[in-house]
């Protein structure tokens, strides 16, 4: 049980975007309240915003966090969430089937954003609505003043425009459950002219333009390429969305599935090339993975959830130690990709399908994904590298040739440290892992930290945090040589400097 890697410094894929770290906040079950907002919590500010989360938010380092749908974004009216509290209205929301009492709206969580040193990534309506209110909500957050949208800003008390500067053409189009749901055709000609009125408001911003809600799409790449033959040379990126869950209990498989998720970004870039080919474009179009994680737990318990009421407990999949092994996997995937991937959004941040969870007015803990996502976030900025791995393979019941060893490196030339992530998918045994680091002269190992537990299903709650990382790792350097012992099942964060 051995497997090797050599790391190169000349060997890179590309610079890491630092978006690639991004999250999501939906206008969904308990993300927003009871989530990031709770003006009677003891701990919330004088904003009404959870101090608690915003700690953890912070110690995630999330640079861009996608707002305010999702789903919910396709019935979204803009303009109820804005101006005086009392007078915003409590709407039937219909993609969640909740009511929403608009108490935070785009001005509130421009502010809380910023003071969790994010960017907002903001998502408007082309399921129920289009081109005029998509120009009208630009002028709204981001022109700095002297006409009607800018000064209705500034009466709202937000003299300063947002700046923002990433935007999404609308959520997952493609997909039968979206309000407002659209033909490839219709959702490109729509989105295009979308895109123009909004570059002609504000020229700085980015967009991306609605790819598959996922690889298992039946219009899957159809639907790129038609919306791409529309949009190509109006957006900056192309989204991709993926959930996985492990409802057969089978956990070699279900640890293979980033496998799925790297032919996906493969296929989308395939798709995109083809369209740039076939346009004789210059532009290369980039991807923003803006929905990924785990999302299969709570299905059941949010099929008897009574419709109609604020806040319900939707989406809380409580995970457990092997879910945080697949997360480390995606985010290996997600590195191997740093040349094409730029953006990329953990779906989602607080309590819906979330690594930080709340108890309405208590306490918020960290979720067994909490921490790869953290180790990845901190220590993974700076070069992505190509490491070339043979290691043993196994087969399964959904994929054969799975390495036991999913692996990366990222080089921060600034800090001078080498990090390499490592996720040791063997259930049964240990790995001898073989890292040929030599070109990185004079470093030391400084920590080999991992994430590991005996039972595959454990969780954390408020009470007890039993999947937390620990830094006893054994990664030692003989010889421009690391050797490390990756336990069964584990997460591994191995740094040199
Ligand atoms: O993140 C939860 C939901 O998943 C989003 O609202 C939607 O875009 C996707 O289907």
């Amino acid at each position: 049980n051995r497997a090797k890697m050599v790391v190169d410094k000349s060997y890179e894929i590309g610079p890491i975007d630092r978006r690639i770290y991004g999250s999501f906040v939906e206008h969904l079950g308990r993300a927003v309240y009871g989530g990031i907002y709770e003006p009677d919590h003891p701990r919330a500010d004088e904003r009404g915003f959870r101090r608690d989360v915003m700690d953890l938010v912070k110690q995630l380092n999330v640079p861009v966090i996608r707002y305010p749908g999702g789903n919910f974004v396709s019935g979204y009216d803009w303009e109820d969430g804005v101006g005086p509290r009392e007078k915003r209205p409590r709407r039937l929301e219909l993609a969640w089937r909740s009511i929403e009492t608009n108490q935070v709206g785009t001005n509130e969580f421009a502010e809380w954003a910023k003071s969790v040193n994010s960017e907002v990534m903001m998502a408007i309506n082309l399921g129920t609505r289009g081109i005029d209110e998509a120009r009208k909500f630009i002028e709204y957050c981001n022109h700095p003043g002297g006409s009607y949208g800018s000064d209705l800003r500034i009466s709202h008390g937000y003299k300063e425009p947002h700046r923002i500067k990433t935007w999404c053409l609308g959520n997952e189009m493609d997909g039968e459950w979206q309000i407002g749901h659209k033909t490839a055709e219709e959702y490109g000609r729509l989105a295009v002219e979308a895109a123009r009125a909004m570059k002609q408001v504000d020229p700085t911003i980015e967009l991306v333009s609605c790819g598959s809600s996922s690889s298992s799409m039946p219009t899957f790449p159809q639907w790129e390429v038609t919306t791409l033959e529309h949009t190509y040379e109006e957006v900056d990126y192309i989204s991709l969305h993926q959930y996985y869950g492990n409802r057969s209990d089978d956990t070699p498989s279900y640890l293979a599935k980033s496998l799925d998720m790297d032919q996906f970004i493969r296929s989308v870039i395939a798709t995109c090339d083809y369209v740039k080919a076939k346009k004789r474009s210059k532009k290369t179009l980039n991807l923003s993975f803006d929905e990924w994680n785990v999302w299969y737990h709570s299905n059941e318990a949010d099929r008897q959830i009574e419709p109609w009421s604020v806040a319900p407990p939707l989406l809380e999949d409580v995970y457990n130690f092997e879910d945080a092994l697949l997360v480390g996997c995606m985010l290996i995937t997600l590195l191997k990709h740093a040349d094409r991937v730029k953006m990329a959004c953990l779906a989602q941040l607080v309590n819906v399908i979330a690594p930080i969870m709340t108890e309405n007015g208590g306490r918020s803990w960290k979720q067994t994904i909490f921490y790869p996502f953290l180790h990845a976030s901190v220590y993974g900025r700076g070069v992505a590298l190509n490491p070339v791995i043979s290691s043993p393979k196994y087969d399964c019941a959904e994929f054969t040739d799975v390495p036991y060893l999913e692996a990366t490196a990222v080089h921060n030339e600034e800090n001078e440290e080498l990090t390499l992530f490592a996720v040791n998918r063997n259930l049964d045994d240990s790995l001898l892992l073989e890292c040929d680091v030599r070109s990185f002269e004079g470093y030391q190992v400084v920590e080999h930290i991992v994430l590991e537990h005996d039972d595959l299903k454990a969780v954390n709650t408020a009470d007890e945090e039993r999947v937390k990382p620990h830094h006893r790792g054994n990664a030692r350097l003989e010889e421009g040589i690391v050797n490390a012992d990756l336990a069964k099942a584990s997460w591994n964060v191995i740094r040199l400097r």
